[in-house]
């Protein structure tokens, strides 16, 4: 399909398209029109919290994230009637959450979570903790991005010596690993989607939002790394060749555009 700068704005990707598609995932999967307790984990800046209350209209909305600064931010920002906000590692021992997010266990109706969830380390953790939010008809729809295998480009022999101070989990172990912790935590309906969102973004933008995929890398480095090796720079230059294209077109501003593979797994789960 050619890009068509009059649709730019409804084509391009951002947080909010993948989130929309949850939303349609929820509505086409969840037996019931009401939404009595609705949580959003790692809520971000809380704009999938509202989003969430436009659509579904729940009664009540809990947004959780990890980063302090993102539920200030959630709190001044998108505080609504019927939201309360949180700091808490999803991946973190149950009892030692907040009380009134204790309270909440086996109430929830739908536990949502976009573009959040490669962040988190200990996926056993984080399974039985949605878990026991959920209640017994509610539904986990919620998608999981493999950030992608930036070695698919290179030589073996590169690769091999970059495997020497980075070796990040493959797809299958990513999915894997979740697959297993949500049966593990007793979460056996598991639906899977995958699909590859079309993700265009002015080239400056990017420039920006790459840091977030050179991070998730930089979590598996091991300390040998070259001494004179810019691993920031390294690993953008192997994140553009693995999943960029410089796109002939511009925006509608004139903006110099690039256009970024995705590779989004959705889950929809019922206890
Ligand atoms: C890319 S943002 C997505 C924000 C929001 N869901 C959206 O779609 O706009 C990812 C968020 O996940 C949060 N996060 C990362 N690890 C987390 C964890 N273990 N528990 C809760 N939140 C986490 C980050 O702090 C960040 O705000």
């Amino acid at each position: 399909m050619s890009f068509d700068p009059t649709t730019y704005e409804e084509t391009s990707f951002d947080a909010i398209l993948p989130a929309k598609e949850l939303i349609k995932q929820i509505k086409q999967s969840y037996n019931n029109n009401k939404y009595p307790l609705v949580v959003d984990i790692g809520c971000g800046p809380g704009n999938t919290v509202k989003l969430l209350d436009n659509e579904l209209k729940p009664e009540q909305i809990i947004g959780i994230d990890i980063d302090t600064e993102m539920i200030s931010f959630a709190k001044q920002n998108n505080g609504l009637k019927n939201s309360e906000y949180y700091v808490q590692d999803i991946g973190a021992d149950f009892d030692k959450w907040d009380q009134s997010l204790q309270k909440v266990s086996g109430k929830v109706s739908v536990i949502f979570s976009n573009y959040a969830l490669h962040w988190v380390r200990d996926v056993e953790t984080a399974a039985k903790n949605m878990s026991r939010l959920l209640s017994n008809t509610g539904i986990i729809v919620v998608d999981i991005l493999y950030v992608g295998d930036i070695y698919r480009n290179v030589s073996v022999e590169q690769r091999a010596k970059y495997e020497q101070w980075l070796r990040y989990p493959s797809e299958q172990e990513v999915i894997g690993r979740w697959m297993s912790a949500l049966k593990g935590a007793g979460l056996t309906q598991i639906d899977i989607k995958f699909w590859r969102p079309k993700c265009i973004y002015p080239e400056k933008v990017y420039d920006e939002f790459i840091q977030y995929p050179i991070n998730w890398y930089k979590q598996y480095l091991k300390d040998n790394v070259d001494s004179g090796v810019n691993v920031d720079d390294l690993l953008k230059d192997l994140i553009l060749k693995d999943r960029a294209r410089k796109m002939s077109e511009k925006s509608p501003k004139g903006e110099d555009l690039i256009e970024i593979k995705q590779e989004l797994w959705n889950f929809v789960i019922r206890k």
